[in-house]
């Protein structure tokens, strides 16, 4: 039977499959490995017994680590984004740049598509990554200069606390799609430095709110408040994946 999680879910070139598949395998040996077992547990305990939040420990721990974002959920990720035309997005939480190679690849396409249909080469598009551990966002950059142009020409890296860099200048007037991809305390926060620009229709993913539900609480409340504008349904890949689509106004 064929695989349902394989290369041609997207389109890329060979190389970029090859080295897909390569960081996907070397994500998933980290985080199936027993040492990283036992750090999330650790945290989940922490966090029920101490409330302890997520610190500089956490960090250090986290620093040699992908934590990729898995391969199916990627696919599923850049189809969406292909469906949906999307130009403008936003990933929080970088890391060695895996899901960023899906989303760039994806708006790479959409905008070659969108200037062959309109005949124009004023349309434009990116995704704006961030990452604020500088080894990561080194190698991450590595990464898509290793992808290509047809990924790295459209991407642009915000290093630093992504709470200061989403709002420094040259952010997109209009973003048509948001990935979450970070420490859980960060979701809502982040999600509310790029509502304001949320087309009508965007889609947001956030990863892991079923295996992380108490941790997403604050995010998870906001984002089922009808008041706030947002549908949402989880979708069950492994540890949960939250899609939320902007519909303000449209009630419950
Ligand atoms: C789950 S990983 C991202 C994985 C990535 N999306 C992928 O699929 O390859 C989350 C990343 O967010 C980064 N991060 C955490 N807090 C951040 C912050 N305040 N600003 C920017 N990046 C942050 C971490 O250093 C970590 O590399």
């Amino acid at each position: 039977m064929a695989s349902l999680v394989g290369p041609s879910a997207i389109s890329a070139s060979p190389r970029v499959h090859a080295l897909l598949a390569r960081l996907h395998a070397a994500s998933e040996s980290q985080e199936k490995s027993l040492s990283q077992t036992w750090f999330y547990l650790k945290r989940l305990a922490a966090f029920y017994l101490f409330s302890t939040p997520w610190g500089t420990a956490a960090d250090d721990h986290m620093r040699d680590k992908f934590v990729a974002l898995e391969q199916d959920k990627c696919q599923v990720m850049y189809l969406l984004l292909r469906s949906a035309g999307a130009l403008n997005v936003v990933e929080a939480g970088t890391s060695f740049g895996v899901s960023t190679i899906y989303l760039a690849l994806a708006v790479g396409q959409n905008v070659a598509d969108q200037k062959a249909l309109l005949g124009r080469s004023v349309v434009s598009g990116r995704v704006i990554a961030t990452e604020k551990e500088p080894s990561k966002a080194a190698l991450a950059r590595k990464h898509w200069a290793e992808a290509g142009d047809e990924v790295a020409g459209v991407i642009e890296l915000r290093e630093g606390d992504l709470l200061e860099t989403l709002k420094m200048d040259g952010m997109p007037d209009v973003v048509d799609f948001l990935l979450l991809d970070i420490w859980t305390p960060m979701a809502l926060p982040t999600l509310q430095i790029i509502k304001p620009r949320l087309k009508k229709g965007a889609i947001i993913l956030a990863d892991n709110t079923s295996m992380a539900r108490p941790l997403y609480k604050e995010y998870l409340d906001y984002i089922h408040d009808a008041a706030n504008g947002f549908k949402t349904t989880e979708v069950p890949y492994s540890g949960g994946l939250q899609m939320s689509v902007y519909l303000p106004g449209e009630g419950i």
